[in-house]
Parts: C-alpha cells; sequence; structure tokens
C-alpha cells in the first residue's frame, strides 16, 4: 500500500479570542504568547480590534505577519471608531469565525491562563455564555487600584443586578470585561454597544438559556494606564436606563419610553415635595411662591434626569433642548398653580398634599407635550 501523505486542511478555529485595544503596545506580544501557551493544541484565532493613536497596529501586524490565520486585526480609525470599547468587542463578535468567542482585555488584567476553564464550563454546562467573575469564591480583585475604583466598580455591578434581576440571576460580575459566549446565542445587528459594558448588551440582547461563571483574579495592569473615567461611569448610566427601558432601539418604544419619563417624574415630584417643604416650612416663603420656585427646581432636575438618562439624543443642541423644556414646562405652572390655589382655598388642602395633587395632574399633560415638542417623537 502506497504511503500517501495525508493532506493537511488547516482546522477552523474552534475558538476567537476577541482583544480591543487602545494603545496597548507593549501588552500585544505577550498576551498573544501566553494565549497561544494556555489554548495549548485548541485551534483558535485571535482578533484584534484596534482603535489605537499609537503604534499598536505595527506591533500586532508584525504577530499577524508571522501567523496571518492565528492573528488578525481590525484597525479602526476615524468614523470607524464608534461605540469606544463596546463597539470593538462587537466589530471583533462580528468578524469572529469560530463558534466560542472569548472576549478580554489586552493589558494582561486578564489573565490567558482562564481562557480554557471559561471553554471548558461552556462545554460542561452546555452554557450559552461563561462570565470570568471577580466575584466568585476564589476569584480576587487585586489589580483593581484604590478602594474607591472597588468600590464603584462593585456598586454599578449591584445596580446592574436591580435593574436586571432575572437576566443577571446568575452573574455575579457583570461589570466584567471577560467572558466566552456562543456566537450562535448572540443576533450582532442587536447590540447597542456604548462604551465599557458590552457584557450587559450580550447578557440582556442574547438568547441566554444558561449563564455559568468562573472565578479568577484580576490582575494588576502590565503597561501603559487605564482608560476608565468619570465621563465612562456616566456612559454607563446612561447605558443601562436606556437598556432597561428600551430605549436604545431607535425610535424608542412609546411605552419603554413613558416608564422612564413617569420614573423621572415621580423622583421628580419628590424633589419638588422636597423644595416646597423647604421654602414653604423652613424659609417661610408664602405658599404660592414657594410652589412657583419649587416647581423651578423640579423643572431643572427632570431636565437633566430626562435629557441624561431617558431620551435618545435629539436633534437640536441641549442649551436648546432646556431653553423649550423650561418654557414648556413653565406654560403648564399657572395650572399647576391655579389647582393648588383652587384645592387649598376651596378644598381646605393643607397646600403640602394640594401640591402633590396638582403636579400628578399635570404630569400626564406635561408628559404629551414634551414628548412631542421637545423630541418630535
Ligand atoms: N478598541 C478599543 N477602543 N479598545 C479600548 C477602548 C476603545 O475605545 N478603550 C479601552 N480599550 C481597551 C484597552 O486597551 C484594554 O485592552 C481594554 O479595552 C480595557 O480597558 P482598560 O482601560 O484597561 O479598562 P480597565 O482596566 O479600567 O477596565 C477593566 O475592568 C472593567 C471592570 O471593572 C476592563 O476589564 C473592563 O472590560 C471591565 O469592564
Ligand atoms: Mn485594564
Amino acid at each position: 500500500m502506497a504511503d500517501v501523505a495525508p493532506v493537511r486542511l488547516k482546522a477552523p478555529p474552534a475558538v476567537t479570542v476577541v482583544v480591543p485595544t487602545r494603545n496597548e503596545a507593549d501588552n500585544v506580544r505577550p498576551l498573544v504568547e501566553q494565549l497561544r501557551e494556555a489554548l495549548g493544541g485548541t485551534p483558535g484565532e485571535i482578533v484584534f480590534v484596534d482603535d489605537s493613536d499609537d503604534h499598536t497596529p505595527r506591533a500586532i501586524a508584525a504577530l499577524s505577519e508571522r501567523d496571518p490565520e492565528g492573528v488578525r486585526l481590525i484597525h479602526r480609525t476615524g468614523a470607524e471608531r464608534t461605540g469606544g470599547l463596546g463597539g470593538a468587542v462587537t466589530a471583533g463578535l462580528a468578524a469572529a469565525r469560530a463558534p466560542w468567542v472569548v472576549v478580554m482585555d489586552g493589558d494582561l488584567q486578564h489573565p490567558p491562563a482562564t481562557v480554557p476553564e471559561l471553554l471548558a464550563a461552556g462545554q460542561v454546562d452546555q452554557a450559552d455564555a461563561v462570565v470570568a467573575s471577580r466575584y466568585r469564591t476564589r476569584g480576587r480583585v487585586t489589580g483593581l487600584g484604590g478602594a474607591f475604583r472597588r468600590i464603584v466598580s462593585r456598586a454599578s455591578g449591584t445596580l446592574a443586578r436591580i435593574f436586571f434581576p432575572v437576566r443577571l440571576r446568575a452573574v455575579t460580575d457583570p461589570m466584567s470585561g471577560f467572558f466566552a459566549v456562543r456566537r450562535d446565542a448572540l443576533d450582532i445587528t442587536s447590540l447597542r454597544p456604548n462604551g465599557y459594558k458590552i457584557l450587559l448588551e450580550v447578557v440582556v440582547r442574547g438568547r441566554m438559556r444558561q449563564i455559568s461563571e468562573v472565578p479568577y483574579t484580576f490582575q494588576p495592569r502590565r503597561a501603559g494606564e487605564s482608560k476608565a473615567s468619570f465621563r465612562e461611569g456616566l456612559r454607563y448610566l446612561r447605558h443601562l436606563t436606556l437598556l432597561r427601558i428600551g430605549a436604545t432601539r431607535h425610535p424608542a418604544s412609546p411605552l419603554g419610553r413613558f416608564a422612564g419619563f413617569a420614573l423621572a417624574g415621580a423622583i421628580g415630584t419628590a424633589v419638588n415635595s422636597a423644595a416646597l417643604w423647604a421654602l414653604g416650612e423652613v424659609a417661610g416663603l408664602p405658599y404660592l411662591l414657594a410652589a412657583f420656585l419649587a416647581v423651578q427646581v423640579a423643572i431643572v432636575w427632570n431636565f437633566a434626569v430626562i435629557d441624561n438618562l431617558v431620551m435618545p439624543p435629539g436633534e437640536h443642541a441641549r442649551r436648546r433642548r432646556f431653553g423649550r423644556f423650561l418654557l414648556l414646562n413653565n406654560t403648564l405652572t399657572p395650572v399647576h398653580l391655579g389647582l393648588l390655589y383652587g384645592l387649598v382655598q376651596l378644598a381646605g388642602l393643607h397646600y403640602l398634599e394640594a401640591n402633590l395633587l396638582a403636579v400628578v395632574a399635570v404630569f400626564v399633560l406635561r408628559y404629551a407635550v414634551t414628548s412631542n415638542w421637545v423630541y418630535g417623537a
């Protein structure tokens, strides 16, 4: 029998590792080396999605030249750089060729040795996603910097779990940027990435029947610096709210928008009552004047909340939106004060009670007009 050498078909990758990078020039080579070692015989590809301004793309290209199938580079420039970190991850998910995708940072804070554990848990548990968690037993945080960051990270995670108690039931670390997901469980076009918290998008919008977790220890950054910021924190709050009320689908669902508006209104009502109490009871102003000022306080408060968290970005400049908002809400102020006056003088209610009733009565009217006039929806 002739000794025919078998044709070597290059195995399709079993796993795609997506690594978002921004200015990680010194980290990419050790990362690739450690990933290769961690994956061992598992055929895999690494897809870097890079938004750098330094020479990181050159460092990646050099690695890719030696192993074009194993290391791929998506270099985003200019207008392609949408969605920040989350946008980069989404682009990587879209380019992935393997049935399982692992997402991890490029600065070695996520240990490559955990990657096989994520994949194994996915198999054993027949999971749709496996999250690497800092908060499972055995997992620890050593690299998160000061106590402040640790508290912020914990609080953000807890907030996410309050917003999504069912979806995040099994997830102790919703802030994790280190996870594995079955590509089939995701409809990538449904993702609306917005800054750092791409895992939330994946878990909330994906078809997740089973989510598992694997503990890991968050390592100190190897080189370079973190891109997290207060701004990212605000972006996160906005993202969470939009995700919850379904408003990231444009146009926003009217029901979700109404819910967001109502929630903001409820808090605004509390602000209004507190201001009225302070102005009327503490400062001793006449109740109608106190009520007028309390309305102004509440309007400013409501605008800040609604404009930042609830409404999708409008087409007008913020100052113009605020101008309209103020004007509009004040066109209803005579109605508000009229009702208040009537309820106090004619129905004999205490002005604090009467004010609450007036707020509720005006609220429905205000919602209808605002959503039409300020946001044109
Ligand atoms: N492509 C791209 N575009 N990559 C980015 C961008 C961006 O705009 N911003 C940051 N990255 C990359 C970084 O280069 C790094 O590889 C990874 O995303 C994480 O960024 P860091 O700036 O190192 O984030 P961190 O260490 O503060 O945050 C980590 O902890 C969070 C949990 O607290 C990350 O693991 C996050 O993913 C995680 O959510
Ligand atoms: Mn980092």
